[in-house]
């Protein structure tokens, strides 16, 4: 057969919170030759609750690959080219399973569950304002972040409760789950995370780069249930089935880090936003912010409101009006994020009149991604004095182009998008590539900042009149 000749691939495991994907780029030149998506079931079993199956998650990952090795072979092009694969995920999406038998033994306790709002307000209530624990995690004390969901499943679910006593049990986020089944499972797969994904359980010391005994402590959760943290870019095991076995595992970065790697925001004070279920803004300083709500106010108001059938239809119906004429839409479904961090705020929409249309509404929707986004920028460019001159911009929402011209007027700086827009999988890919042992990624950022993008020049100026 004519097999083409490309030199080395490198794949990423792009698992996120409505789907999970497999993709596979030259480490030449970071085209991405295939790929293979699978949604994700979510399960409501309580208001605020959100659970997804761990196997379903693992299923759907070696789905993926198969699928993925397949329409490579399809087009000739030998699998055994793929070098090195790395595992993105939806951050601090909490696991618990038995080590023994390598059964979960809950569902998959999703980022944004609001079951623990109960005990986290007593923690606040114990542990008021800028406390010793942000000190040390970076983070303030929300249901979003692990430990309170860890904390929930050892104080309600019996399984885990007798598994953690009998030296049974394991904690993860997403990364650690597959890594470990991908890598053997029972019969010897590697319990780790990464640092990424680790700053994220409110477990970890961000100044000693490892879990916090005083946090654990504080949490009261067994440190022996946590997996080993290493860094984002090393060999962690080899995988033990399907068509890519034996090839290593060796990049792990949650979904947000590994989109600022590639989006090659490697110097101080470039920053990207991804526009995915939630938007997730984060600069190369260190300091990060998440809204809960994006792509998903366009669900609600597709499933909801039924005022559009697809997404798509959102951007037709607000460039009708061009204005939300005063309606503003205020979509904090499961409370505010960054920078308010407030867990009981819901939504409201504001500003009706007469007049007033599923237009105006639509519009509003699409103002309040940029707003929120907006916010965080400012927080952050207060708190490292930098401001930011562009931002880049990847995920679903960023192929609506009015979205993007409205994020450009409202930040008052140009909104870059790269003609590539898998960049969370392209970063994962990148480490894997990169680590030690491997070695096949032959890019430097220098070389792919050629990559063409689109750029969305700020209409109006600060004072909000037109340019
Ligand atoms: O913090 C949650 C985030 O990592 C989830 O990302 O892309 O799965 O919505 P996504």
């Amino acid at each position: 057969s004519n097999r083409i000749m490309l030199g080395p691939l490198v794949a990423a495991i792009d698992q996120g919170t409505s789907s999970t994907r497999f993709l596979v780029f030259n480490a030449k030149t970071a085209e991405l030759l295939s790929h293979h998506q699978v949604e994700i079931k979510q399960s409501f079993p309580k208001e605020g609750w959100v659970e997804e199956d761990p196997k379903e998650i693992l299923q759907s990952v070696y789905e993926c690959m198969d699928r993925t090795c397949e329409k490579l072979t399809q087009l000739n092009i030998d699998i055994s080219n793929i070098k090195a694969i790395g595992v993105t995920n939806q951050r601090e999406t909490t696991l618990v399973w038995d080590k023994e038998t390598g059964e979960p033994l809950y569902n998959a306790i999703v980022w944004l569950d609001l079951r623990t709002q109960s005990t986290v307000e007593r923690l606040i209530n114990k542990t008021p304002g800028r406390n010793k624990n942000h000190l040390k995690t970076g983070l303030p004390i929300s249901t979003y972040f692990s430990a309170v969901k860890l904390r929930w499943l050892m104080d309600n679910v019996e399984k885990v409760h007798e598994a953690v006593l009998s030296h049974r049990a394991m904690f993860g986020t997403v990364d650690s789950w597959l890594i470990w089944c991908l890598t053997g499972g029972k019969k010897g797969g590697v319990h780790c995370t990464d640092v990424t994904n680790a700053s994220r359980t409110m477990l970890f010391n961000i100044h000693t780069m490892d879990w916090d005994p005083e946090l654990c402590k504080y949490f009261d959760i067994p440190m022996e249930i946590l997996p080993k943290v290493r860094s984002s870019s090393e060999i962690y095991g080899l995988m033990k089935s399907g068509p890519l076995t034996g090839v290593p595992i060796s990049g792990c970065l949650g979904d947000q880090s590994a989109a600022l790697v590639g989006q090659m925001c490697f110097k101080d004070g470039q920053a990207k936003n991804t526009y995915g279920t939630g938007c997730f803004l984060l600069k190369n300083v260190g300091t990060k912010g998440s809204v809960a709500i994006a792509g998903a106010v366009v669900r609600w108001l597709k499933d909801n409101l039924g005022i559009i059938q697809t997404s798509t239809e959102l951007e037709e119906l607000a460039a009708d009006v061009g204005t939300s004429y005063g309606c503003y839409f205020v979509p904090a479904f499961s409370g505010l994020y960054a920078p308010y961090w407030e867990p009981s705020a819901r939504g409201i929409i504001c500003g009706l009149t007469q007049f007033t249309n599923r237009s105006h509404l639509a519009f509003a929707a699409l103002e309040a991604v940029c707003f929120q986004t907006r916010e965080i920028l400012d927080a952050m460019n207060q708190d490292s004095g930098i401001h930011l001159s562009q931002l880049q911009v990847d995920g679903g929402m960023t192929s609506n182009r009015l979205l993007m011209q409205l994020q450009a007027d409202i930040l008052c700086i140009p909104v870059v998008k790269p003609s590539m827009p898998e960049t969370t999988a392209l970063g994962a890919a990148m480490a894997a590539g990169a680590a030690e042992g491997v070695s096949v990624w032959s890019l430097n950022p220098e070389d792919l900042t050629e990559v063409t993008s689109e750029k969305f020049e700020p209409q109006i100026n600060p004072e909000g009149k037109g340019i």
